[in-house]
């Protein structure tokens, strides 16, 4: 048990992406605190946390509002006594023609997926600090790195992301604590449904991927427990690509 003994934070925690995430940290040993806007889904998933034998508590937040970020890791301070992982996968698309792009469609994208990773980051942050280190792993997007049409706002998001990931990498390797992102290719969940239902957009989006099928949970999540283990202990300020190879062409 690679993580026996260690606390996660997942936000996004009740998601396609983050549900895994939380099991395969759950069944690495770690206790893992799900952090999701909607609670119903965050406590389905400690459910299946607690299946495990782990520990594990399910908190409503939207990362976009600081104030409850902070006050979500002070309760798992509070409950588990500190962080040692924090894995910021919370996020929202959007599919729209730049031309069309709003200035509050704007900021609840940046909201999100930014300023939302980077509180929770400093609020982690300062939990690991004390703690004597920690993994933090963002889940930015095979879109941070090659262009696609009608996403250019969730695009700059991710490739914010994975500049923030560098930043922190470099600011906080001092205080023992590693900083690196996943950037997952295409993956067929609620967040693209809108977009994968369209069989001809599927066909064509599938035909990009060299390995000829979408990116899964799993795969994102078994990145995810590479760069929080020891096994990844020279590694920070990483971007691991995880996306069958679409971003080589
Ligand atoms: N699905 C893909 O193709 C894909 C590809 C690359 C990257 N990603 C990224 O992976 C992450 C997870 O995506 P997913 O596909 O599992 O989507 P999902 O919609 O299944 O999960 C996202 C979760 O985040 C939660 N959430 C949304 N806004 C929130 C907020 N303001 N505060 C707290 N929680 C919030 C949702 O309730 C949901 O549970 C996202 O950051 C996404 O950008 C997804």
């Amino acid at each position: 048990m690679q993580l026996a003994g260690k606390v996660a934070v997942v936000t996004g925690g009740g998601g396609e992406f983050g549900r895994e995430i939380s099991l395969v940290l759950a069944q690495s040993g770690a206790s893992v605190a799900v952090v999701d806007q909607e609670l119903a889904k965050a406590k389905e998933v400690v459910r299946a946390v607690r299946s495990l034998g782990n520990e594990g508590e399910a908190f409503q937040a939207d990362v976009s509002e600081v104030a409850r970020v902070r006050a979500v890791l002070e309760e798992v301070k509070e409950k588990y006594g500190g962080v040692d992982i924090l894995v910021n996968n919370a996020g929202v698309t959007l599919g729209k023609p730049a031309l069309e792009v709003t200035e509050q469609e704007w900021n609840q994208v940046i909201d999100v997926n930014l300023k939302g990773a980077f509180f929770a980051a400093q609020a982690a942050g300062r939990e690991m600090i004390a703690r004597g280190g920690g993994n933090i792993v963002n889940i930015a997007s095979v879109g941070a790195l090659v262009a696609e049409k009608n996403t250019a706002v969730y695009s700059l998001s991710k490739a914010g992301l994975v500049a923030l990931t560098r930043n922190l990498a470099l600011e906080w390797a001092g205080y023992n604590i590693r900083v690196n992102a996943v950037a997952p290719g295409y993956a067929r969940t609620p967040l693209t449904e809108f977009i994968m239902r369209d069989e001809k957009i599927y066909n064509a989006l599938l035909k990009k991927v060299p390995l000829r099928r979408f990116c899964t949970a799993r795969d994102v999540a078994q990145a995810v427990l590479f760069l929080v283990s020891a096994a990844s202990s020279f590694i920070t300020g990483h971007v691991l690509v995880v996306d069958g190879g679409q971003s080589t062409g």
